[in-house]
């Protein structure tokens, strides 16, 4: 009996650990500890494209998926940095501009054309810096151009190659809880109609055995934030007084593309450490 316990134990504790990270905005250095989930290998096998694998929450990403056992394809734009992230993760990459629509077309479809793709994450994205009446249309069209046309792309074009090769797929868009926010930016709007393109996707693909959704992250340790942001603004936006990591993002997105979230279809499932009870007095 007492070696039945201690298997049980020596299991329980294999499946879960808890992890201390560092993470610094400006000056301060906060530690996070966070649950750090074994999901063991939930997604051998499985070939993964991940946008934005080169950075922050898409690195995250990339990382846990091939902890998990999948093999991974990193899409990213600086040819440097995403060249050495790949060599890191030890996975593929593909050098590209996203929001140029005929160069996403040409490269992913030339890419994916000999290859079994299970899995699309679209995590690259960038904000608008600009304030509220001073956004340009150049602007405006970058970031729609990068966080929803892009998506709409890489959507139809893994869509097109899932259905072709009869598989049954995920595709997981990087939404954001600035998509319930009021649209004075072209971000939130990004956002907003990014969780109606998921909506779309999933009702035309759910029949066909193929999986979409989004996650929303709160404000979120990236390189993204953390060049606008510094620990007590981050720490004003949600209840838990903390922003979200990375790996806690890619802990979701992992239940998102496994079975372990089948019946979840077209849902932008938030995580922002409660952001979204806008109305709580403080
Ligand atoms: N951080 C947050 O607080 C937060 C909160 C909610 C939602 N999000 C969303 O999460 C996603 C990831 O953000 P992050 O915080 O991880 O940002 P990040 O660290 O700045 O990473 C952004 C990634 O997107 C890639 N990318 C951007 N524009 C691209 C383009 N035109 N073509 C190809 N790749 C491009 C970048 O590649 P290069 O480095 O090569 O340019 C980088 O890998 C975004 O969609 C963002 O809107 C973030």
């Amino acid at each position: 009996m007492r070696f039945i316990k201690l298997i049980k134990q020596l299991a329980s504790n294999f499946a879960t650990s808890n992890r201390a990270t560092l993470y610094s905005w400006r000056n301060k250095k906060t530690a996070v500890v966070i649950k750090d989930v074994g999901f063991g290998r939930i997604l051998e096998n499985k070939h993964a494209i991940v946008t934005g694998g080169s950075s922050g929450i898409g690195l995250a990403i990339a990382k846990k998926l091939i902890e998990c056992g999948a093999m991974v394809t990193i899409v990213g734009r600086n040819p440097e940095k995403t060249q050495k992230v790949a060599q890191e993760l030890n996975c593929n990459h593909i050098i590209l501009d996203l929001a140029d629509t005929h160069e996403l077309l040409e490269k992913v479809s030339n890419y994916i054309k000999d290859k079994h793709i299970d899995i699309l994450v679209n995590s690259a994205g960038i904000t608008d810096k600009e304030p509220w009446l001073e956004k340009t249309p150049e602007n405006f069209d970058l970031v729609m151009g990068t966080n929803l046309k892009s998506v709409y792309f890489m959507c139809q074009t893994i869509a097109k190659h899932m259905i072709k090769n009869e598989i049954q797929g995920h595709i997981l868009n990087v939404s954001s809880s600035s998509s319930m926010r009021p649209g004075w930016g072209p971000y939130q709007l990004s956002k907003r109609a990014l969780n109606g393109l998921t909506l779309g996707f999933a009702d035309k693909l759910a029949p066909k055995g193929i999986t979409v959704n989004a996650l929303a992250p709160g404000v979120t340790v990236t390189p993204m934030t953390s060049s606008f942001m510094d620990s007590e603004n981050l720490a004003y936006y949600n209840p838990l007084r903390r922003a979200e990591t990375p790996e806690e993002i890619a802990n979701l997105a992992v239940f998102l593309v496994s079975d372990l979230g089948a019946s979840i279809v077209g849902d932008t499932v938030m995580i922002t450490g409660g952001s979204g009870m806008f109305t709580s007095s403080r």
